[in-house]
């Protein structure tokens, strides 16, 4: 019996296969992921975005930590921006406004997203899931403070932000739900 060869040629063909097309499945989940949040172009732009987009992006758990990771550094970003805003207003008015954001973004920065990150890791969705939508509630609060005369430098920053929280809390959900 000389049946060996054939067998084991037909268990490298649905391993070629496999090795493949794992590249589209990923681009797949990706898609997938994206139409469940609010915002899919801008969860494409952003999960795509993510320079080491390889085995922490295969499932959807990496795919919402991705998005959380960006969120937190476009927090940082914009906290850095109020500050360097505060520095250059002579507007009394809109120093204290602009003060009054970095104290809404500060908690963030430091503690609600960094924790949301850690607990997303240990697998503690709920308590992620809150973390997270805390930064689409401090950019609506910081935009509000801004009123009559007093024009926001920071609407798009905050539109941005509240729009990438729904998108992280959107995949976060998609754990929840199991
Ligand atoms: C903020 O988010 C946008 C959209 O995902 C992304 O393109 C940009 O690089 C982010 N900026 C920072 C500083 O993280
Ligand atoms: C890339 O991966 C490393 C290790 O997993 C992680 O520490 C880092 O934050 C990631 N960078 C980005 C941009 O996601
Ligand atoms: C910003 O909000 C604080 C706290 O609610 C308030 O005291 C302050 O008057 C507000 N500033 C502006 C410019 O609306």
């Amino acid at each position: 019996m000389k049946k060996t060869p054939i067998i084991s040629s037909f268990h490298v063909l649905p391993i070629l296969l496999l090795t493949i097309s794992l590249p589209s499945i990923n681009c797949d989940l990706v898609d997938q992921i994206c139409k469940k949040t609010p915002f899919y172009d801008l969860c494409i732009s952003t999960l795509r975005s993510n320079s080491n987009n390889s085995a922490e992006s295969s499932d959807v758990k990496g795919l919402a930590s991705v998005a959380a990771d960006i969120l937190l550094s476009n927090a940082t970003d914009t906290l850095n921006y109020i500050q360097s805003q505060i520095s250059q207003t002579s507007d009394p008015q809109m120093e204290r406004a602009l003060a009054y954001c970095a104290e809404l973004y500060i908690p963030v920065v430091k503690y609600n997203l960094p924790q949301a990150i850690e607990a997303l890791s240990k697998g503690k969705f709920e308590f992620a899931s809150d973390g997270i939508s805390d930064a689409a509630k401090q950019a609506d609060a910081c935009e509000k403070n801004f009123s009559g005369s007093l024009n926001s430098p920071l609407s798009d920053r905050n539109k941005l932000l509240h729009s990438l929280s729904d998108v992280a809390v959107a995949i976060v959900k998609l754990l929840l739900k199991g």
